[in-house]
């Protein structure tokens, strides 16, 4: 007996095979089975309503589906999956992880990495360690955006790693400190919303027979072969012998803006020693100079016997021939027989897998690139002729395989064809291969165009596939993949141990418009509504993108288990985009507890402090808070205690200790300030009032914690950090990038309380902090009101405050040992600004923020309907302020007169504004 975690579930075992708690003779009946079932549940027009339901026959869904691992539409089984295969929540077990950095860019040159593309691509090494840490063989990973599936990958990965892989990470892991983790396989769900992407996560994960498949694959190029390797063939110079063409470079041809005689672009422009387009090179006919920006493209008027239509396309003459006899290279100019060749393949009909139909107006083929101007309205437009009859009988023969398994693993392959037989392949002279030479993450026709032969193309791809696939030793299942939005997942809450994600990002990549071509193929397409990426042409913005997102963010909180953890990859250097995903976070009721970025020169983690410009891919780790918090909160409500609860619960998840370089490292989530700002955003999610003012708040957080080095613990984690602490020299600094007046405060307060210092000797210091980095609309404060509203001075009567007087006493050798009424201690701490003592903090604090809320009264009075500059101090306590009366309307009043970037930009503000308006259009 067989079931999904086992090896000899493959493709087509003779025994028989357990599944989902049912026992089938073979895989065949099992699939027969659940086939049978989909095709019902696909005839229920209520299953087909669903958010995110892909576009496609039911004919199509069941040909790209494997029931119940894998459907390409919302899979109705995923519940029970979870519920054979899942440990249900139970809150007695004890379960407590510190939060994990890892490095996304590891080992992308791993064979089975490359074994299919796709947009951003996390390989999947990187995800392994992730995954050891925060789960247990036999737990269940998600991953919701999982594009081509590498979380599914690196959760079979645990089960099955090379023994020297093993043995390095248990290695590193050792040296920092850590457990050896638990090998073993973790099952995963896998859901996106596209299904070409299911369909690649689906074939990397689900078990087949590699031999199988290597003959199958074999078979395939060798029937084509048979079949048109006459459109291949082409005469060598000696006139006698015949070569295999690897590929044919097509020129499109321009007119010259002086004579307008015909100018084929690469073989007047082409330089033929260096292989480089030449800046400028003479017409044929006329001899003026010319360059690519001074030529028309020229146009031919076809018939799409297709469409019935006739077809504007860019005149395109086969220019050069490249082709091999035995392993020799040669290149030629194509000869009549060529083009003979080549006239009769453009009168064959186009193979009856090739789909013919229209692009949909979208951003990548519509807006960005104008593929109509390429000649592009129609999917089979992007193939010449060759290209498609070789294009068309790949899918066909791989479609016709009789094993399901084998079929779609051809069909993984052969898809991978896709972009680079169409026009899309660019020709690059100075490259050695002209395969898969897109450009990726946009529809691009450039003006030369490499087609290739099909076996040129997928030759020594089926190579590598069996080779990544045998080693990778990837048939041990567990898996289920889902077609879908992330937004609703068909799962019971609590079930899921640990989330690994990678989101799209704002407009980086349009992944519904770039699967669209694949799709086509597929005959199932993705329901683009619900992608959350940033796309004006289907009016989609920032603040439309977010809410999608933090909808997904939702969906992840209902489904993990509470206490446990979620990974997210962030990609993007906006930080406009980078706040949208924080709020959605956390408005999702996750609590954010690390974010870090691997410094790649030093092959390091940093952890972020500021986000205003992030250069690379940051990695945030957040937590879903424990059922206990939750269920004490709905108790008691908005308390004071219940702030004290959710710090303590939060304490507990953070990191006690970082060491880097030997050295400790400053914990930026333990500072007091970064725990206030997580608890209002708590409050806010729970649509309460904050209970605590900063200071009440600051105050409280020392009586009840322990402070170390500036950052706050629980006792017993106080003592841990205390051992490690003796073990080093140095304190761990905090690292301030100051960009705002808060953050110029802190810089400020860091500053002083390490050197209660004069006005004087703070100036020069102050000013090369408040540089480049300033946020655009935020007023520059003036350092002298800075230091007035926030600090004391020391003005030379009474006694030397001690914040004072501990620094010269330890600072300076003559003042040791002074009274603090000593002339010469006081003569030197004169004038000096120092941080105050928590009760006279809370004074000053009084005092500054009825200060800014009468300044946030100016904004709310203004009557342009643009205020240019203002202090995002103002702007915060104001709409702190006016959250706890519930005025909604003034918060929404003053966010309008900010330009959208300000508020975008920063994370409290967007926080209260966003909440606003959902309260607001809920009509509280
Ligand atoms: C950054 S990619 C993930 C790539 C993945 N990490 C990999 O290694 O292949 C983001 C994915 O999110 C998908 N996506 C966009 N909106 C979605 C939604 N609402 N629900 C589920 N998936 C969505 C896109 O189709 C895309 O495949």
């Amino acid at each position: 007996m067989t079931d999904m975690f086992s090896a000899s579930a493959a493709s087509s075992p003779s025994g028989p095979v357990e599944c989902l708690g049912l026992t089938f003779p073979s895989e065949a009946a099992r699939r027969e089975y659940f086939l049978k079932l989909l095709a019902d549940k696909l005839k229920d027009p209520a299953f087909r309503q669903q958010e995110g339901f892909p576009q496609g026959t039911d004919e199509a869904i069941l040909a790209m589906s494997d029931p119940p691992y894998y459907t390409a539409c919302p899979n109705p089984w995923l519940a029970d999956f979870v519920k054979h295969y899942g440990k249900p929540y139970d809150p007695a077990v004890k379960y407590s992880r510190e939060p994990l950095a890892i490095d996304v860019s590891v080992v992308a040159a791993a064979p089975l990495y490359k074994a299919h593309s796709y947009h951003t691509k996390v390989p999947h090494l990187a995800i392994v360690p992730s995954i050891l840490h925060y789960t247990e063989p036999g737990d269940i990973v998600l991953d919701g955006f999982a594009g081509s599936g590498m979380t599914g990958v690196a959760a079979q990965w645990c089960g099955c790693a090379p023994a020297a892989y093993r043995h390095e990470l248990e290695t590193a892991w050792k040296k920092e400190g850590r457990p050896a983790p638990k090998w073993g396989a973790r099952r995963v769900i896998l859901n996106d919303l596209s299904p070409a992407a299911t369909f690649i996560a689906a074939n990397y994960t689900l078990p087949f027979d590699v031999e199988a498949f290597a003959k199958a694959g074999k078979q395939l190029l060798e029937e084509l072969e048979q079949e048109i390797g006459w459109m291949y063939e082409t005469l060598h110079t000696d006139g006698k012998t015949k070569g295999r063409i690897e590929y044919t470079v097509w020129s499109e041809v321009f007119t010259c803006p002086e004579c307008a005689g015909e100018v084929n672009f690469l073989e007047e422009a082409l330089d033929e020693e260096s292989q480089r387009v030449k800046e400028s090179f003479p017409c044929p006919h006329c001899g003026a100079t010319l360059t690519k920006s001074r030529l028309e493209r020229l146009y031919s008027t076809k018939l799409d016997p297709i469409t019935g239509k006739a077809i504007q396309v860019p005149k395109r003459v086969p220019t050069l021939i490249s082709y091999v006899i035995g392993k020799t290279r040669y290149e030629k100019k194509p000869t009549a027989d060529d083009l003979a060749v080549l006239q009769r393949i453009e009168s064959l009909p186009l193979p009856s897998q090739m789909p013919t139909i229209e692009i949909p107006p979208m951003h990548m083929t519509h807006e960005r690139a104008r593929m109509d101007y390429a000649g592009v309205t129609h999917i089979h437009h992007f193939y010449l002729p060759r290209a498609a009859q070789a294009m068309g009988r790949l899918w066909e023969k791989a479609k016709a395989h009789p094993d399901p398994r084998i079929r779609s693993f051809l069909l993984f392959m052969v898809e991978q064809a896709v972009w680079g037989l169409s026009v899309l392949n660019r020709y690059g002279p100075t490259h050695f291969s002209q395969v898969n030479r897109m450009l990726t993450g946009v529809y691009y026709v450039a003006s030369q165009h490499a087609e290739c032969s099909p076996w040129y193309n997928l030759g020594g791809k089926l190579d590598r596939l069996v080779k990544a696939f045998r080693n990778a030793k990837v048939s041990p299942g567990g898996t289920a993949i889902t077609t879908g939005t992330a937004a609703r997942l068909p799962l019971p809450d609590d079930c899921i141990d640990y989330i690994f994600t990678d989101p799209p990002f704002g407009e980086n990549i349009y992944y519904a418009d770039l699967n669209f071509l694949v799709e086509s193929w597929h005959g199932v397409t993705t329901d683009a509504q619900p992608e959350a990426i940033i796309d004006r042409f289907k009016h989609k913005a920032l603040p439309e993108y977010q809410h999608l997102m933090q909808r997904c963010f939702a969906e992840y909180h209902r489904v993990l288990k509470p206490g446990r953890w979620m990974t997210v990859v962030f990609s993007n250097s906006k930080a406009a985009v980078w706040n949208a995903i924080q709020v959605a976070l956390q408005q999702a009721g996750f609590v954010v507890a690390e974010v870090t970025a691997l410094d790649k020169q030093q092959g390091s983690y940093r952890q972020v402090t500021s986000t205003t410009a992030v250069k690379q891919d940051l990695v945030i780790s957040a937590y879903k808070p424990n059922g206990g918090l939750e269920e004490r909160f709905s108790r008691t409500g908005a308390t004071v205690e219940s702030a004290w609860d959710f710090v303590q619960t939060h304490l507990r998840q953070l990191a006690v200790t970082k060491v880097k370089n030997g050295a400790l490292e400053f914990i930026v989530e333990r500072d007091p300030r970064r725990i206030f700002d997580r608890m209002v955003a708590w409050f806010v999610r729970h649509n309460a009032p904050v209970p605590l003012s900063s200071q009440e708040f600051q105050e409280g957080l020392r009586q009840r914690f322990a402070e170390r080095d500036g950052m706050i613990f629980l006792p017993e984690q106080a003592a841990e950090y205390d051992k490690k602490r003796a073990q080093v020299e140095h304190a761990p600094q905090i690292e301030l990038f100051v960009c705002d007046e808060r953050s110029a405060i802190d810089w400020l307060t860091d500053f002083l309380k390490r050197r209660p210092s004069t006005y004087q000797e703070i100036h020069p210091e102050f000013t090369t902090q408040i540089g480049a980095g300033w946020k655009k609309h935020e007023a520059k404060p003036e350092l002298a009101a800075l230091l007035e509203d926030n600090f004391l001075k020391y003005d030379g009567t009474g006694e030397v405050p001690s914040q004072i007087h501990s620094y010269l006493s330890s600072n300076y050798k003559e003042l040791r040992g002074l009274a603090k009424n000593d002339s010469r201690l006081i003569a030197k701490a004169k004038d000096r600004w120092y941080v105050p003592d928590p009760n006279k903090a809370q004074d000053l604090e009084k005092k500054r923020e009825k200060a800014l809320l009468k300044e946030f009264e100016t904004y709310l009075a203004h009557p342009g309907r643009r205020l240019k500059e203002f202090r995002l101090e103002a702007l915060r306590a104001g709409f702190k302020a006016a959250w706890g009366k519930k005025d909604y309307a003034s918060i929404i009043k003053v966010a309008q007169k900010i330009p959208d970037e300000a508020l975008q930009e920063d994370e409290r503000l967007l926080l209260w504004y966003d909440q606003a308006l959902t309260r607001v259009e809920d009509g509280q």
